[in-house]
């Protein structure tokens, strides 16, 4: 399966670091939200759904964490672990977020605004809608 990870361009100099993101530039959508998340527990798994529609970009901006992606046919586990690096998730991906370190803080940003209608929640049901779909995500293009 392949999965886009993109790594950002860090604005190094004596001071520190700073990476900025600017839609339609360095991120393939408009970014409609911003979201993250931190002070996750041990053991957590977070996630465990699809959208209809959604796209993101995940990064872990502290610390790190895994994801797992499923496209309804194959699983690919991808750490996440710099700053400056982003994976993008396509809509109609299950994806999980889990081994998250304590410090750990997970910034997404999101195509579309929250709507619980995107959701599909039940991995049967994924897996369903996959199949209707053809498994076309309308995302970004993915080679190796
Ligand atoms: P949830 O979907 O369970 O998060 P995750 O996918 O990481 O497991 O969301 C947790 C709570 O936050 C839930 O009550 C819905 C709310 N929420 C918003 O209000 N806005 C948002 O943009 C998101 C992603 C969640």
């Amino acid at each position: 399966m392949q999965t886009v990870k993109y790594t950002f361009q860090p604005h190094g100099d004596d001071r520190g670091q700073l990476v900025a993101l600017e839609e339609m530039k360095d991120i393939p959508f408009r970014i409609k939200r911003v979201y993250y998340m931190y002070d996750t527990g041990e053991g957590v798994v977070r996630g465990k759904h699809a959208h209809k529609s959604l796209q993101q970009i995940l990064i872990c901006i502290h610390g790190s964490c895994k994801i797992s992606l499923d496209n309804g046919k194959e699983k690919k586990v991808i750490p996440l672990e710099k700053p400056y690096e982003g994976l993008y998730v396509s809509n109609t991906m299950w994806r999980e977020m889990f081994d998250f370190s304590p410090d750990a803080v997970l910034m997404v940003l999101a195509s579309e605004l929250y709507d619980e209608s995107d959701y599909i929640r039940d991995y049967d049901e994924f897996l369903k809608y996959v199949e209707q779909c053809g498994s076309e995500a309308s995302g970004v293009e993915v080679s190796d």
